[in-house]
């Protein structure tokens, strides 16, 4: 893993942007898993702006989100199409039929994540994976216990993550039990994976999972596996990092190469 403390999220989510331009640069059909919630609301508003003001072109890439609520359809305001579109898709040149989301009204919910999971396999794979964290530890939206070779399937969601998640609907109990996930498998199978978190809220779940046990209690610890995890933090995420002297003294002393 490699761990990138930045003084501000503001900064940090500058360099979360810049790796995942470097990947649509380099690969114009590049594969873009994407997240939601506060977290990478900075990082899509660098993309807009390297779109608007660098030409960072987006016309040949293909995004999958991470998850979405069983219930709530595109026009919903709390649903994740919904902020997609607010803070990214309407902003940039992304084409529509390259834009995928887990289907929260589907019918048949296991045939609508097969057929996501295999749509993902037709596009190639993931290039590279943006993820939030839960203050549980979760990925996406899988919660601790999840089976960490687990496939996008539906999950309920703990009490803690309705709690947290209420500030984007109008009522606490608007918010609903049931989401559709990426699984950690899948997450895990991405071939690069920039985790974003940001606030002393995170700073807990941050620690277990980058230098705590590899359990499925907190999700994800499970990058401690994966090739190429980079993890972007602000100060105060990183406040309960034991080593994080070591993290600093390693990004300051980077390869020229090796810079974002
Ligand atoms: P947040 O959510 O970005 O809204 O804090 C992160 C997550 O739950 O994965």
């Amino acid at each position: 893993m490699e761990i990138i403390i930045q003084a501000s999220a503001e900064a940090a989510s500058v360099v979360g942007a810049r790796i995942v331009a470097k990947c649509v640069r380099e690969k114009p059909g590049a594969v873009i898993g994407l997240a939601t919630g506060g977290t990478p609301v900075a990082l899509y508003r660098e993309l807009v702006r390297m779109h608007r003001e660098e030409g960072l072109d987006f016309s040949g890439v293909k995004t999958f989100n991470l998850d979405e609520y069983v219930g709530l359809g595109p026009a919903h305001p709390a649903s994740y199409r919904h902020f997609m579109e607010e803070h990214l898709f309407a902003h940039v040149n992304v084409r529509r039929e390259n834009i995928h989301i887990p289907d929260g009204l589907a019918a048949d919910v296991p045939a609508s994540c097969a057929s996501y999971e295999e749509a993902i396999r037709a596009a190639g794979g993931i290039d590279v994976q943006l993820l939030g964290i839960g203050g549980d530890g979760h990925i996406g939206f899988n919660e601790p216990s999840s089976s960490l070779v687990s496939r996008t399937r539906i999950k309920t969601l703990t009490a803690q993550t309705r709690r947290d998640n209420a500030r984007f609907f109008e009522a606490a109990e608007d918010v609903p039990f049931h989401v559709v996930t990426m699984g950690v498998g899948t997450i895990m199978e991405a071939r690069q994976v920039l985790l974003l978190a940001f606030g002393a809220g995170k700073a807990r779940a941050v620690r277990e999972a980058v230098e705590g046990p590899l359990s499925a209690m907190v999700p994800a610890s499970v990058l401690q596996m994966h090739g190429s995890a980079k993890v972007l933090l602000d100060e105060a995420a990183a406040a309960e990092l034991s080593r994080s002297e070591y993290y600093r003294w390693v990004y300051d002393h980077k390869p020229v190469w090796q810079r974002f």
